[in-house]
């Protein structure tokens, strides 16, 4: 048994995010840590709210709300809908914590003290019509790197290029629109990144089995020479963490924060500590610090690939530097952008579907199917009404549901409801028995290496071989001849819907727990032996007819939903 960290990227407060972002990072870091859960290993799986920086004020600003509270409401509104989505997180947490507070502090404070920090005072960007200065996404322009349009100040949303306020070509303030912007000299705390390049390229270096989108990215960054330029991690902002020393202040930083790339991914490690202070566990050391036990702990990362420079570079920066004994990444599954219909999803202009809306109109199943199925792993990829229709309807419906429902109403008719006693397995069970196991293996292999997609086919191809040996076994044309092998059928049959629901419950939780209901056990071992497991239900072992597993997607619907989503959320 293994010991597994896993941490998805954590959202921004600013709203209810879209369906491209759940695909990016907490469905897939959701998958890993069930498929993990059920073969038997140790998972801290964390997630939190990222409720600091420009993001959070300027939303607190738009809903008229103080951003504290707003904050608050937010964070228990994600919250709700991350487990309308079955999103397993042992603990979702707040950047905002108090346990974030001190341990950002800490690391600021530990990086001073070994020659990483230093004071600058520079130029920043002023505006006259707001009277305050314009950090990160209270300026926006043209991207000096790639010529986007509406680059924000910290990043360009185009060519993920990490920027300063003044590199901007063109800028506006973002509160006001004012173009009266003027430079003016303030200090803050640079975190010397260029010290730290041998360091950070030796450690990409030694991680030759991350996935190319992952390594390129921090390569890219590494290699270009300004990506590791060392980085402001302060600023002129109300809200977010102090700049501290550990608990002393910090001369000539009074009422300055950190900048929240610090301080977020910091938040994983702080929501271990929320984790236990939450009652919910007994030790974050053991998860997080290498000299109390994390030294054999596997720390998978999940997130799009515009986070990636970051988790490559600025924090490990934060972790190598610091020199003490934290946990650093062991591997980073990145994404590639879900696009929307034929453009983008836009939560600006409320185009796509977003989390609430996908569960208002179907259960979490369908929508995990379909995006994990579809997950953007080496190109983008894109939701469309259609293609949504034909996996749900084939994949869900005629594979999945259909067998449960075939096998179950055949049995109750001809046996009863409870496992048929009687007959033997012959060539076609074996056959079926072999060519599971060959599968089973495969599917194992691409969850271990959180191949998604690839996985799903695999899951896919599983269940399509039960129909295939229903229609060839026809437990209904052999009933009447010969009874005892129609038994035997549907004994094979009915454990191969139990089969399913405990090697799917990954993908689509509700539909395993519903199945396994219904076939009335509670027996969720994972099939490490086929052929026992397909005999784990005996004969006499009693079971119900269940409900509609999944319905399908009508054509009505499909045009509805389309015109619905097409653009402007009423909300
Ligand atoms: O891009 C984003 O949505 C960020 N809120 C991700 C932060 S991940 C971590 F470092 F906190
Ligand atoms: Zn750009």
């Amino acid at each position: 048994m293994a010991r597994h960290l896993i941490t998805s990227a954590l959202p921004y407060i600013n709203g209810i995010k879209h369906l491209g972002n759940l695909v990016g990072s907490q469905l897939p870091a959701d998958l890993f840590a069930r498929y993990m859960r059920a073969r038997g290993h140790e998972v801290l799986f964390l997630c939190a709210t990222d409720e600091h920086g420009t993001p959070a004020e300027l939303a607190a600003a738009k809903a008229g709300k103080d951003v504290a509270d707003y904050c608050a409401e937010l964070h228990e509104v994600q919250a709700r809908i991350a487990d309308g989505f079955r999103l397993s997180f042992d603990h979702y947490g707040r950047s905002s914590s108090p346990q974030n507070h001190a341990l950002t502090q800490h690391f600021a404070g530990r990086l001073a003290d070994m020659g990483l920090i230093r004071e600058v005072t520079e130029k920043m960007v002023y505006s006259n019509t707001d009277g305050r200065f314009l950090p990160d996404r209270y300026i926006e322009g043209t991207c000096p790197n790639c010529g986007f349009e509406s680059a924000r100040g910290d990043q360009c949303d185009n060519c993920t290029k990490q920027l300063d306020p003044t590199d901007l070509i063109n800028p506006y303030s973002t509160i006001s629109g004012s173009t009266d912007l003027e430079e003016r000299e303030t200090k803050h705390l640079f975190l010397c990144q260029s010290q730290m390049r041998e360091k950070l390229q030796a450690w990409i270096d030694s991680k030759t089995d991350w996935p190319v989108l992952t390594t390129s990215i921090a390569n890219k960054w590494l290699n270009d020479g300004d990506g590791l330029q060392d980085r402001g991690i302060t600023r002129d902002l109300d809200w977010g963490v102090p700049v501290k020393k550990g608990g002393e202040d910090w001369p000539g930083m009074e009422g300055k924060v950190f900048y929240v790339w610090f301080d977020a991914p910091i938040e994983y490690i702080a929501c271990a500590q929320e984790w236990v202070d939450a009652g919910k566990g007994d030790d974050w050391e053991r998860w997080w610090r290498t000299d109390k036990g994390a030294d054999d702990v596997t720390y998978t990362q999940f997130m799009g690939k515009d986070n990636v420079p970051f988790h490559t570079l600025s924090f490990p920066a934060t972790i190598l530097g610091s020199e003490e004994p934290w946990k650093a990444v062991d591997y980073i599954k990145s994404f590639n952008y879900l696009n929307y219909d034929g453009g983008q999803f836009s939560t600006s202009r409320g185009r796509g579907v977003f989390m609430d809306q996908a569960l208002e109109i179907l259960p979490s199943d369908y929508w995990r199917w379909w995006l994990l199925s579809h997950a953007p792993e080496s190109s983008d990829s894109e939701f469309t009404w259609e293609n949504f229709q034909q996996s749900v309807n084939k994949d869900l419906a005629d594979v999945l549901g259909n067998f449960v429902s075939r096998v179950t109403k055949f049995c109750r008719s001809k046996f009863g409801e409870e496992v048929p006693a009687g007959g033997d397995f012959g060539e076609t069970e074996q056959a079926l028995i072999a060519d599971l196991t060959t599968r089973m293996r495969a599917y194992e292999q691409h969850m271990q290496d959180m191949e998604v997609r690839k996985s799903a086919q695999e899951l896919r191809a599983i269940w399509v071989a039960g129909n295939e040996y229903l229609q060839t076994a026809a437990p209904w044309s052999t009933f009447k001849e010969d009874p005892e092998k129609a038994a035997a059928q549907i004994r094979l049959a009915l454990n191969l819907i139990r089969f399913y629901a405990v090697i799917s419950a990954p993908f689509i939780p509700d539909a395993s727990a519903s199945l396994l209901a219904a076939m009335k056990t509670e027996n969720t071992s994972w099939p490490d032996d086929v052929a026992a497991s397909l005999e784990a239900l005996a004969p006499g072992h009693a079971f119900t007819v269940p409900d509609v597993t999944f319905r399908k997607v009508s054509d009505d619907e499909r045009e509805d939903w389309q015109g619905r989503f097409a653009g402007k959320r009423d909300s």
